[in-house]
Parts: structure tokens; sequence; C-alpha cells
């Protein structure tokens, strides 16, 4: 008799975001005249910069022609790529990352979902509260959590961000041994600053474990003081993967490219004690499971690194941000408190009040959707997540009409 992994049976009955989706379309259905304002997931909107759109052209055409075109390309990402991301998003902040330490996948989502897989199933987590399901999910799947208690996985240290801490949560007093920060965070918005990111490092050096650090909003920080990288921080190189997107960069999120970061430096043991290369792990993981990103999309991923294409996409960024501040000075003016915003895509909105109540009636009467800070974790409770992806048009009409319901 066939059977299940019953670990899948500790989930939720769905993710949370094609939960949201469920109710939104029964509205939607029930509502064909309401028009619906989507500020849910971070998904973006707005075309692909055009330097994306020559260089996916110009590939193609490529690969219409013997003499160019491409089959199987290397599994970690072509050359091009890996060195124009060394290059621009590591050696131009002063953070030592070779090519060959990057890693070119098709998203952070399952980047971040599949790393886990090659560490022990029995090790200590420490996961943040609220916090990107992905990570929470992908663990409970792999069988390394018990049951789910009052909201809550056994076996896992929650890294609680509140209004007390500024949404920041410090490093725990026990032991752990694979640690996952986000920053600028999903879904709160807040940034960690230098001192705050140094004393994670430390303490995974402390505790011989791993930090994965999620930093596919890093684009979006504006603050100069706040590190984009985990490896701005000396010694991180020992301690930490990073996770980087062109979803919210470069609006790949149709077209799917993304990278992470394993650098040769960092180490982890086998129950005997004996060293092990996390990079050896993950390439051994990655050529196994993947084949690499089609040719076409890593060109146009390539294109951002232009000088056109870093001016394209810091417009389109800046655009979302303008959106990102229209949205917490109108929440703020109805009296929430909010954070986020400013160096993030994402505006987290203190209600003080049930949050999937909160989502109801910001649908219910005035069309637009938010995430329910609930989903995200006991912590998201009285709070919700509002997105600034989306046309200037659609999040002034969402911002009026919610104003209007909330009066
Ligand atoms: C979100 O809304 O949290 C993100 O869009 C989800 C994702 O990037 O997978």
């Amino acid at each position: 008799m066939i059977r299940i992994n019953e670990n899948y049976t500790k989930l939720k009955a769905s993710y949370l975001f094609a939960d949201i989706a469920r109710r939104v379309n029964t509205y939607v259905a029930a509502h064909p005249s309401k028009p619906v304002i989507r500020l849910g997931i971070g998904d973006v909107t707005e075309p692909l910069p055009p330097v994306c759109i020559e260089a996916l052209h110009a590939a193609t055409d490529e690969m219409s022609q013997r003499a160019t075109f491409k089959g199987y390309g290397p599994e970690q990402g072509y050359a091009f790529l890996r060195e124009a991301i060394a290059q621009h998003d590591y050696a131009a902040r002063g953070c030592a990352i070779a090519a060959d330490e990057i890693f070119v996948s098709d998203g952070s989502k399952c980047d971040c979902g599949n790393i886990q897989e090659i560490f022990s199933t029995d090790l200590r987590l420490a996961i943040p509260d609220p916090v990107y399901p992905v990570y929470v999910d992908t663990n409970v799947m792999a069988g390394r959590t018990g049951a789910n208690v009052d909201g809550r996985y056994q076996g896992i240290t929650y890294l609680e961000s509140t209004p007390a801490n500024g949404y920041v949560p410090s490093v725990p007093a026990g032991a752990a041994d694979l640690i996952y920060l986000c920053f600028p965070n999903n879904p709160t918005g807040a940034v960690a600053t230098r001192a705050q990111l140094a004393a994670w490092v430390a303490y995974a050096k402390q505790h011989k474990a791993v930090i994965l650090f999620d930093s596919a909003y890093e684009a979006y920080i504006r603050d100069p003081e706040i590190p984009h990288s985990i490896y701005e921080i000396e010694g991180a190189h020992e301690v930490a993967i990073e996770f980087r997107s062109f979803s919210k960069t470069a609006g790949f999120t149709g077209t799917r490219c993304a990278y992470t970061v394993v650098p040769k430096a960092l180490k982890a043991f086998d129950a005997a004690g004996a060293e092990h290369s996390v990079h050896a792990l993950w390439n051994r993981r990655h050529t196994t499971k993947f084949n690499g990103v089609a040719y076409p999309i890593q060109k146009a991923a390539a294109a951002i690194y232009t000088a056109a294409g870093q001016q394209q996409t810091t417009a389109l960024i800046n655009f979302y941000l303008e959106n990102a501040k229209l949205i917490r000075s109108a929440m703020t003016k109805l009296g929430f408190a909010c954070i986020g915003g400013d160096n993030a895509p994402y505006i987290w909105i203190n209600t003080g009040r049930d949050s999937w109540e909160f989502f109801d009636r910001l649908l219910n009467e005035a069309q637009v959707v938010c995430t329910p800070g609930a989903g995200f974790g006991k912590c998201g409770e009285g709070h919700v997540r509002i997105s600034a992806f989306n046309s200037r048009e659609n999040v002034e009409t969402a911002l009026a009409r919610i104003a209007a319901a909330l009066k």
C-alpha cells in the first residue's frame, strides 16, 4: 500500500496565497459588477524594462540559428550572468563573491524552499514570526517539526517581530543551527541595521550555525546606512547563504530568474563532526535536480546590469516605492501605526483588530485585497500587509475606497 509523507498532514490545508486567491475569487464570482483591486500577493504589474525585452528578442533570434542555438546550458547559470552579478551586486558593494559561488535559478521561492534538503532533518530551527510561509512549510514537509499547536509548530524557535522590537528580532537565548532571516522583510517591510546583522553573524559563528538570508527586496533599500547583503558584514561568508531575485528588482515574477550565493568558505558538519563544503553539497543538489534557466531569460536578466538597465530598473523600483509612500501615508492618516514602505514594497499596518476580519472588511466594503497578518504567523495577528505592486491609478483608487470604508 502506497503511503504518504505524513509530515504533509501537519500543514494547513492550503498555502496562504492560494487560500486568499480562493476567497477573492469567490467574492468576485458573487459580485461581478464590483471590480477588485489586488494589493495582496506581491506580484508586479508594470511591464519588463525595455532592455530586458530587447535582450529577450535578440536571444530568441539566436535560438533560431544553428550557429547560435543553445541546448542545455550550465545548471549553475551562464558565466555572463554570474559574472555580471558578482561584479555589480557584490564587488561594487565591497563584497568578495566569486562568480562560481553564484547559482542562477528560476526563483527564490524554490531556492528558499529547497535549500533545507542539504541539511540534517534533526537540526534546531530558528524562524521569524511573522514570516514568508515557505520557510516554515518546507521544514514541516521535511519532518523537522512536530505538530501545529495553537498556530505554532513544535520544534521551531520563533523569532518574534513585534512593535516592541521594531519588528527586528534579536538573537535567541538558546542555540539554533539553521536560521532564516529576510531583510528588507517580507511581510513587515522592516530593515536590519549593520549592527543587528553583525549580532546574527556573531551568533551563527558561536553556534556553528548557518543563516539563510533572503534579500529578495534589497533593491528597494534607499537608506544608505542599511546593508543590502549579509556579506557586507565581516565573517558572513563563513556562516551565510544569500537569496536574491529578479522578480521584484526587474519585474520577473512571470519571467522567473533568481540566484543563490553559497560561499566556498561555508562549512557544515556530519554526525562524526567532519567538515563539508556547503557549496559542494548545493552544487550536487542543483546539478541533480535542475537543468538551468532558459538562455533568453538569463540574457534578459543580464541586461539589467547595463547602464540603461540600471537606470530603467531604478525607475521601476522608484515607481513602486512612490506607491508605497502613498499607501503608508494614507493608512497613517487613518490612524494606524505602520512600518515598511520606505525601504521595501510592503507596508505593515497595525490594525489592532483580528486580521482576517480586517481583510474581509476591506474586501467586502472597499473591494481591496490585502494580506491578513495572521497568515504569516502568530505575531502577524492584529496586522495586515498592503503591497505597493500595482498601477498608480489602482493604488489611488484603493486608498480612496479604504478611507471611505473605514470612516
Ligand atoms: C509575497 O506576496 O509575499 C510574495 O510575492 C510571495 C513570493 O514572492 O513568492
